[in-house]
């Protein structure tokens, strides 16, 4: 599909580049199962990409493949000009629900993945000094996560998932368990990290109204199999206005292609 190819970046290369990528799970029964298609997807050097659809459609399969979790059956992802084999320090990831160490501080919790690399506790301390300071939470520093509310546990784990200074950052729908008012704030917080570190964003949602809030393409996603139904361009410029005829008419145009997908699945 030409309107999932996208090449920005200075050295006309995509962050991440995904061709003809499928995989097929077999359960623990015996039974196989398309989990994914024919993906087809580049994602540009600093381009913010969500991808919507309905539940069990391989959102995260796909992201999952980006990270490096899992390999693709059949297909290729390429990140940073490398093909990927596993996860990678160029690739943050944060999980739908509080994936923090819970026996670790907010502070050690960002530590961990600079600990794994060898850097030297006071390199360790004054990155994440500074990303508690990008997320607003250095009063918060020396807190174990049951001592967080929601919203602050998911500002750790973005955070955490910046630590390593990755090119690339994956999101699993990562704020569906937090309340609406919360939500949007992250949602703020989260375009202003993105566009200060001029990262690629990769952020899977249920949500049409935050993806069309936080997106510059989205990725309409059907099931049965997992596929790429269409991809919609959200021209709008930032910050965003919800009450913007604009804004309610891309809304529509994605709930639109949902309606697709329930008719084509039922
Ligand atoms: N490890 C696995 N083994 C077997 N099947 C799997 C495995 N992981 C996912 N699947 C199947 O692959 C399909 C896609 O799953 P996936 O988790 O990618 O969906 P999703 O779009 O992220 O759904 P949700 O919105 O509910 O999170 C589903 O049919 C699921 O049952
Ligand atoms: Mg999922």
């Amino acid at each position: 599909m030409n309107a999932s190819v996208k090449e920005t970046g200075a050295a006309g290369r995509p962050a991440v580049s995904i061709r003809d990528a499928s995989k097929l799970y077999a359960s623990s029964g015996g039974e196989l199962n398309w989990a994914m298609t024919g993906v087809n997807l580049d994602i540009g050097e600093g381009e913010f990409v969500c991808a919507i659809g309905p539940s069990g459609c391989g959102k995260t399969t796909l992201l999952n493949t980006i990270a490096g979790f899992i390999q693709p059956t059949t297909g290729s992802v390429v990140a940073g000009g490398q093909p990927v084999t596993g996860p990678g320090a160029d690739r943050g990831v944060v999980f739908q629900e509080y994936a923090l160490f819970p026996w670790l501080t907010a502070r050690r919790n960002i530590e961990f993945g600079l600990k794994m690399q060898g850097l030297d506790a006071p390199a360790r301390r004054a990155r994440a000094e500074e990303l508690l300071a990008l997320t607003g939470l250095s009063h918060a520093a020396g807190r174990y996560p049951f001592e967080l509310s929601g919203g602050m546990r998911q500002r750790i784990a973005v955070a955490r998932a910046l630590a390593t200074q990755p090119r690339v950052l994956l999101m699993d729908e990562p704020f569906a368990a937090i309340d609406a008012l919360t939500r949007t704030s992250l949602q703020r917080e989260l375009l202003r990290i993105w566009q200060e570190l001029r990262l690629s964003v990769f952020f899977i949602t249920h949500n049409i109204e935050e993806a069309v809030f936080l997106a510059q393409r989205v990725v309409v996603m059907s099931a049965h199999p997992g596929r790429i139904r269409e991809i919609v361009d959200i021209d709008l410029p930032y910050p965003r206005n919800r009450a913007d005829p604009a804004f309610g008419a891309l809304y529509e145009r994605i709930s639109a292609a949902f309606a697709q997908n329930e008719e084509a699945t039922a």
